[in-house]
Formats: C-alpha cells, structure tokens, sequence
C-alpha cells in the first residue's frame, strides 16, 4: 500500500470520529502513511486532503460527528464527477481508500473500486438500513438518544394521560423505531417494514383505552406519515388528546457510545488489515458478534433480509 486515504460521507454518525482514530493507528502500525479527505467524496474532488498523523487522532474516539466533516455529493453520482476523483487520488499517490458511510456511500466507494482503487468500505449510519450487518456505527448511540428523549416524553404523558407520536429517524429502515419501541416500552410502532394504516393505529389505541391505559406512545419511522394528518384523525376518531414529536438531529449527534466505540475500534483494525492483505471492494460488518466482510456488490436489500426479525420482535410491541 503506498499511501491511504480515508473519508466519511452521507449523514455523519456517532463513532465515525473512533473509526477514523483505529484506521489511522492501525495504518500507523504498519508504516503506512494516511491522508484525511475532508468533506466525503466531494472533498475528494475539491482535493481537500492532508496528512492525517496518530497525534492528531489521539483525543477524538470519543467524541460524536467526524473531524474529517462529510457530505453528499451529487457530483461524485456522476461519471464526470469520478474521473476528477480518481486523477486527484492518483496525483496524491493515494492507492487505498476507507470510505465511511451508508448505504448510498458504500456505492461510490465501489464505483472507485471498479476503477482500480483499493476500496473498503466501513458502514456509519445511524439508520442500521445495511442488511449485510447486524449493525452500523452510530446506530447504538442514536438509539440511547431516542431512549433518552422517549423515557422524558413517557414522564409527561403518564401525567397528562396523553398520547404522543414520536418521529424518529432511519430513512427507509424501521429498526430505531423498532429497538426503541423494545427497549423503551413503546406501545405501538409503525415502520417501512410493518407499516400501520391509520385506521389500525386508531383501533389499537381504542383497545388500550378500553383497558384504561390513558397514556400511549406512537412510534413511527421518518417519511411515513404526514403527522398533523395522523393526528387529527386519532384526535376525531377517538376522545383524546394528541401531540406529535419529530426527535429530528439530536439524534445524529452525541458522544458515541462504548458499543458504538468498541465496534468501530474493531472496523477500523480490520479495514486496514484488508487492505495490507491486498483485498479490495468489501465492507466491513458485524454479524453473530464476529467482524466480517462482505463484497460491495452484495450489500443485500435491506427489506428483504429483516423480515424476520421484525416478525419476531414485532409480537412484544404492537
Ligand atoms: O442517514 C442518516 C439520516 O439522518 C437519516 O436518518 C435521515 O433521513 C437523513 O440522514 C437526513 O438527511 P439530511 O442530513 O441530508 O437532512
């Protein structure tokens, strides 16, 4: 490997900072060079790239968004956009790359690939939407976010006997609004994967009221409903009041979490330990609690392969 570059892009995510740290030591350990790209793959364009060195990642492990920033290039979608990419990586001499990002980032990195690079990609997002992983960095940490912030919503509604509809985030992926409902005791959910009509949503809350419990928590996906619409039909439907929360950023942002931390800590190594062995065009994952790899033209439909685990988890919630 001559010399390494590494990014983050799309939606930044807690632990993406701890990534970076575990890349650049581990490069560090075999004598390789790194170069931070700043900016995701439009910085690459832009050529904002330096020298990245172990002392200037030695205090960012723990602290959330990305020191490298990040963005979403709409650029880089195009073929134009991927030449200027690759002429700036080969004026650099930078022949290996580690893109951090989701999904939609994960497919430039294997554009670059297809164009020779050595490319491996590290799945950051808060959305958990790779179905090739069991999970991506930051998505525990948004998780005790939304916990956090559903636990104070529950405080007053229990007071008010109130019911709230929480938005939480995930693109097109339930499993935040699904893990919090888990864990944090939410009384019914709706999500991409499981979707309820508003009618269904009205008549499990009627069965709850019937059983005297005044106080209800709604959790939907991002992108689903309109919620002033869903909650004037909850509202003429059944004598209650209804409020709506859309958790919006604070859930991107944060310290990540030991998880979150330990788990880009071992992507990091692994990446770079890819890289030195001359593998190229995988994404590094986690599955059954063993850190693997996976060709970045398998990164299977999201849909498709959660299926069931959300018939299985689904039966404790709605
Ligand atoms: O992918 C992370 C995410 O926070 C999604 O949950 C959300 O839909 C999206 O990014 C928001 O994107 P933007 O920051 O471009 O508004």
């Amino acid at each position: 490997m001559k010399k390494l570059g590494v990014l983050t892009s799309g939606g930044d995510a807690p632990g993406m900072n701890t990534a970076i740290r575990a890349i650049v030591i581990a490069a560090d350990h075999y004598g390789v060079d790194v170069m931070g790209i700043r900016c995701g793959f439009q910085g690459l364009i832009d050529r904002k790239i330096h020298p990245l060195t172990s002392q200037e990642v030695e205090n960012i492990a723990d602290k959330g968004g990305t020191i490298l920033k990040t963005s979403r290039s709409t650029e880089f979608l195009k073929e134009t956009g991927r030449k200027k990419a690759l002429e700036v990586l080969r004026d650099f001499d930078i022949n290996s790359l580690v893109v951090i990002g989701g999904d939609g980032s994960l497919k430039g990195a294997e554009k670059l690939h297809d164009l020779g690079i050595n490319v491996i990609g590290i799945p950051g997002t808060i959305d958990n939407d790779l179905a090739y992983t069991d999970y991506s960095i930051g998505f525990d940490t948004t998780l005790n976010t939304v916990l956090e912030c559903i636990g104070k919503i529950k405080d007053t509604d229990s007071s008010h006997d109130k019911t709230t509809i929480v938005e939480v985030m995930g693109r097109y992926c339930g499993d935040l609004a699904l893990y919090s409902a888990l864990a944090g005791g939410g009384e019914i959910i709706s999500t991409p994967e499981k979707p309820l009509d508003f009618h269904t949503i009205c008549s499990r809350l009627r069965s709850r009221i019937n059983r005297s419990k005044n106080d209800n928590l709604v959790i939907v996906t991002e992108r689903m409903y309109d919620l002033q619409e869903l909650q004037q039909y909850i509202e003429g439907q059944l004598d209650m009041h209804v409020r709506t929360t859309v958790l919006g950023f604070v859930q991107r942002g944060g310290n990540p979490s030991a998880f979150d931390r330990v788990l880009a800590s071992k992507m990091g190594v692994y990446a770079v330990d890819l890289l030195m062995g001359g593998y190229s065009g995988a994404a590094v994952g986690i599955k059954e609690n063993k850190i693997i790899h996976e060709k970045l033209g398998n990164l299977n439909d999201v849909k498709a392969d959660k299926q069931e685990k959300y018939s299985l988890l689904e039966k404790l919630i709605n």
